[in-house]
Order: C-alpha cells, then structure tokens, then sequence
C-alpha cells in the first residue's frame, strides 16, 4: 500500500487541528501533494512502508498539537514574508557554544554583543550530549534531546532561544543528520544484536561486502581515520563510518530512521530553533559503485523534510552543509518547481577569495561566480570566510583548469609552507599532487601573525576586510566565524593539550576573546550593506571587465564592487566617472587599492 494513494492516513491525524492552527489546511493542500509521492518514490518498496508513514503522521499531529504559541506566531509571519532570511539586514554568525561563552546560560549573556555586531542569525555548532573522550566537536551525538551537560541544561537551551528570539537573532541548530555516536541508545542496541537497531546502520558481517563499497568511496579524513568502515566486534561486523570510528552512519534507506529523524527536527523546531544546519548532508544515500554523495535519493529525501517541516513549523529553515563544487552545492537549493534546503554554503566562493590571495588573481573568484547558478526564489547561499572546519579545495577543481590538482597544491601550499605572509597547517594531506586541506584562523591565514610593521598589519587587515567584503557583497546570507572580528590568532596551544591535539582544527577554534585596538570594522561593513540599493534576494553578481586580472568587478542590482586581489594599486578602466565610493565616501577616481575594494553607488542616486 503506498501513501501517495492514501493521503487519508495523514489528513485523518492532521484535520482535526485545522481549527487550532491557523493556515494549516491550506499549509496540508499544498505540501502533502509534495511530501507523499517524494516518500513512495524512497520507500514505496519497503514492506514497513505504511506503518513508518502511519508513525510520520502521528509525529507530525503531536507536533503541531505541542508548537508553542508564540512559534504559531512566527510561522504566520515568516509565511506571509517567505523571503525574510535573504534580506540584506541579516547578518550571521557562527560558534561553539563553549569556545564563544563557556556554556549556553553564558551565551545568553553575549547577546548584547551579538546585537551590537547586528547579528541576526546565530549558527551553534552541536551542543547535544555526546559520547565520553573524542566526540569530533560534538559531531558524535549520543542523544539528540538532552544538552551536553558541560554546556548547560534542556531548560538553558529554552532560556536561550527565547532570549535570542527576543533580540530578533534566529538560532541555526547543528543537525548531525548523517551518523550518530557510537554509543546512541540506537547503537547500543544493534550493539545488543537487535535487528531493528542493527537496520538503522549499515553493518557488514562480511569484509568483502564493505570493500565492494570501498573500491569506489573517497575517504574524508585519510590520514585520522583512514578507510569508511570500522571493524566493530560487538556489532559482529563492519560498520559504516565515513568520518571518525566512533560516528556510524546511518542507514536511510530505512523509513524508520527517516521517520526517527523527522522527529528530532521537529522536537527541536519547536524548542525554537529557527534554521537547521543538515550536517554531512551528502553523504545519506548509498548507493554500491559511486562515491556516495549527492546520489538522487539523498535530494528526494531532503525534499521530503522540507515538506514536512513545511506543514508542522513553516518557520523553520533548513541549511545544507554541502562543500562541493558549485554546480553540486546549488543542486542542494533545488529549483522553484521543486524546493529543496533554503540555504546551501557557498564554499566554492568562500574558497576561491582565499586562492585568489594566493594567486594574486581573480580568474578564480570569477569562474566561480560564472558557473554559479542563480538561487531559485525564496533560497539564498550563505557566505562566509571561515567556519569551524579546514578550507578544503576540492570544491574549486571544476574551475582550477584541465588538471586542477598541481595548482591547487600551489595555491594550498602558499598557506602552509612557511614563506608567506600566512601562517596555515596542512589538514589530511593524501600525499601527490593532492592538494590538502588548510588550517588557521582567518586572521592567521591574511597575516596578522606575522605582521611586524604597521604597513604589513594594514595590508592584512585589508586582507581580511577584502574577503569579507566580498562575502557581504555577493548577496546571500554572510556568516561571521567566532573571532574574526576579533582578528583573533591560531591557537597553537592544541598541539599540547592531548584532548585536541590528534585534530588539527582545533588551530582555528580559539576561545573568545575581545582585543582591543583589533578593528577589523565588520560591524562597519555590515552596516554600509545594509545601506546599499536594495537588490531583489534572488539577484545573482552580474560580472563585468574591470581590464585588470587581479580585480574582480560585478554589479548585484543596482550597486557595483570590486575586489583588487593584489598588493598593487590597480587601475580600473570600467565604470567610467559618476560614481561614488561608499566605502571611502569619495567620488570613484579609477583606482583599487591594494587588497582594497570599492562598492559603488550612481553619484546621482546616492544621496
Ligand atoms: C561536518 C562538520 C565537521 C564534522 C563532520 C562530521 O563536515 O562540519 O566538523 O567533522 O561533518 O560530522
């Protein structure tokens, strides 16, 4: 029987709530007729097809009967402005809980930090109970409703949205959506031998099955964690781990586990998180011969959260965490016809600012943004600099030429060899002509901790201000990472402490700290965004010639930018006079400054 052809199942549990919540029937109308189909397609086969379904349903009912009023509230409001989070007031930023504020109760007393940096939208990195020892930052979930209690308590966690929701900033929950720690109860149990739990992995009694995979997966961390299955003697088998031994992936081509993970979304969807940050999000499918990323089930499964979400907490966004090239990441968006997460990181421009630091070029920057297709409406990239993990360059091979590898490794190397201004470390390095991944803060990586001259501490600082400049400009949602505005440097002290030592990105999760005199001006920058003309949220860079290779030059509506890569003045032969420079409140004269960068506004607009 498969629910597309019994869509009574779901109206039976929803209907009588239509009186309670308002727009719920319409809300049902319009995206059971998206949800069913999308969840036959997956699981249609299954034999436990309709009770799985029977269960979403009922979870769903409980969680419109349980939505808190003033969330009732903010759904109305977010559906009646569907666009609300591509608006050019909002501002991001992201952090561990325990590196920014020491615990959640802590944090509550950083808003009025945030609020003065006008942060509207806070990324927490996972703050749940996760196992004892290693737990990858928190990406070893142990429970996904009870917080770590070093971070603070469930109750903490309600005092803090409400606290966050009172000052107009939205909390984006990390969702480890992909695997769970090795000792979540639903590990423990197919630990025991329990078959149901034991379906909620992907466990091989025999190696070859899990090499016949092997043969053709990529590894995420080569050099920690070599290999994406881990003998598990309790488990009788291998276990499929793509990240470290201790995360188990979970098997999604079990309904129950699909269904389970509904229920953690909208338990915390109505604790008020507001975005969720779909961890891993690539890697759900499965599928023997490929790599296993991006298979088309994953998207359908995405799809069919995003429609139930869409029923029981319309407020609520989801964000997929997907570095991959371009083309790749804005599948993840979807198309109008077919929405999939509202928000996807934009890690090809993210990484190709940094290359071209490195290369003193913005042939990078500009091929990423040419191949970067226009969100559909009502989605939006989130921008960024830096986040908690290492730059990975993967994500510009499309666009580094025939054979991207050789250059990759130059521009990597550039960061990491000693003999610039940037003091980075290798992450995971494969050895060839591969290039590795790169660690350090942001401040570290333009030069601040190298910097002995005033001039060389200008020219980092405008380093750092270019990438984010050029993060802030490109429409989307930027994200500040915890401490960038701080210029805050490499924490080198990981390699002594014998808790963090074996990950090299503890280097760039320093604990907060405010350093007086650092003015990196974000705020400042945020703000002058904020006063651009506005651009309608689905309006895409427009590039245009600037006649000199190191300076990236785009429109975005009615405003212009340019980005000078290079520690040279540039002279810029497009747009002619009659513009004025936001950023130096001067009429345009025709010339970038090193690592500097010109918004531009009609002299005859700007008031
Ligand atoms: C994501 C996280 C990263 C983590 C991995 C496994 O990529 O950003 O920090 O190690 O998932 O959960």
């Amino acid at each position: 029987m498969a629910a597309a052809e019994h869509p009574d199942m779901f109206i039976d549990r929803l209907r009588p709530l239509y009186a309670d919540v308002p727009g719920l029937e319409a809300r049902v109308g319009r995206h059971l007729p998206v949800l069913l189909p999308l969840l036959s397609q997956v699981y249609g086969q299954r034999a436990d097809f309709a009770a799985q379904c029977a269960l979403l349903a009922g979870r769903m009912a409980a969680c419109l009967s349980a939505r808190p009023a003033e969330l009732r509230a903010l759904d109305t409001a977010r559906e009646a402005n569907p666009d609300w989070f591509c608006d050019s007031r909002m501002l991001g930023y992201s952090t561990y809980v325990d590196r920014f504020a020491g615990d959640l109760l802590g944090l509550i007393g950083r808003v009025p930090y945030l609020q003065d940096l006008g942060i509207t939208y806070l990324h927490l990195l996972p703050f749940w109970r996760v196992r004892p020892g290693d737990s990858d930052g928190g990406f070893a979930v142990s429970d996904y409703g009870s917080v770590d209690p070093r971070l603070g308590s469930i109750d903490d966690l309600d005092r803090l949205t409400a606290r966050l929701r009172a000052a107009g900033i939205s909390l984006c929950a990390d969702l480890v959506l992909n695997h769970t720690a090795d000792d979540h109860p639903w590990a423990l149990a197919a630990k025991s031998g329990d078959p149901a739990a034991r379906d909620f992995y992907h466990i091989f009694a025999d190696r070859a099955e899990a090499d016949a995979y092997e043969a053709h997966l990529l590894q995420v961390f080569p050099q920690t964690a070599p290999g994406n299955f881990t003998h598990v003697p309790e488990a009788g088998g291998w276990v499929w781990t793509t990240f470290y031994p201790f995360q188990w992936d979970l098997n999604y081509a079990n309904p129950a586990v699909f269904v389970a993970m509904a229920g953690v979304m909208m338990d915390l969807a109505n604790r008020g998180a507001e975005v969720f940050r779909l961890d891993s999000a690539a890697f759900l499918w499965k599928r023997l011969g490929t790599i296993c990323r991006s298979e088309p089930e994953t998207h359908l499964i995405l799809r069919a959260y995003r429609a139930i979400m869409a029923i029981v907490a319309p407020a609520l966004l989801l964000k997929s965490e997907v570095i991959a090239p371009v083309a790749d990441a804005a599948r993840y968006l979807g198309t109008e016809a077919a929405p999939e997460c509202h928000l996807a990181y934009h890690a090809g421009l993210m990484t190709a600012g940094w290359a071209a630091l490195a290369e003193q070029s913005a042939a990078l920057p500009r091929a990423v943004l040419a191949a970067a297709p226009p969100p559909p409406h009502g989605a939006c990239w989130i921008t960024y600099v830096r986040c908690h993990d290492d730059i990975g360059w993967q994500p510009l091979a499309p666009q580094a030429g025939g054979d991207p590898q050789p250059r990759l490794k130059r521009i990597a190397d550039f960061y990491t060899d000693g003999r610039s201004y940037a003091r980075g470390e290798a992450f995971q390095a494969g050895g060839g002509d591969d290039a590795h991944g790169l660690n350090g803060t942001a401040a570290s990586l333009v030069g601040l901790e190298t910097a002995l001259t005033p001039e060389e501490f200008d020219a980092a600082l405008a380093r750092l201000r270019l990438l984010y400049g050029l993060a802030f400009a490109a429409g989307g949602l930027p994200v500040i990472n915890m401490g960038d505005e701080q210029v805050l440097l490499n924490d080198w002290s990981y390699a002594a402490d014998p808790a963090r030592a074996g990950e090299g990105r503890w280097l760039h999760r320093p604990v907060f700290a405010e350093r007086p005199g650092a003015n990196t001006g974000l705020g400042a920058l945020a703000a002058l965004r904020r006063s651009l003309p506005p651009a309608a949220p689905e309006t895409a860079p427009c590039l245009f010639e600037s006649g000199a290779d190191p300076v990236l030059a785009f429109s975005r509506g009615a405003s212009l930018f340019l980005f000078n890569f290079a520690g040279r003045s540039q002279h810029v032969t497009v747009p002619p006079d009659g513009w004025h420079d936001l950023l130096s409140d001067a009429a345009w004269a025709g010339v970038v400054a090193p690592y500097g960068m010109a918004w531009l506004v009609n002299a005859l607009q700007d008031g």
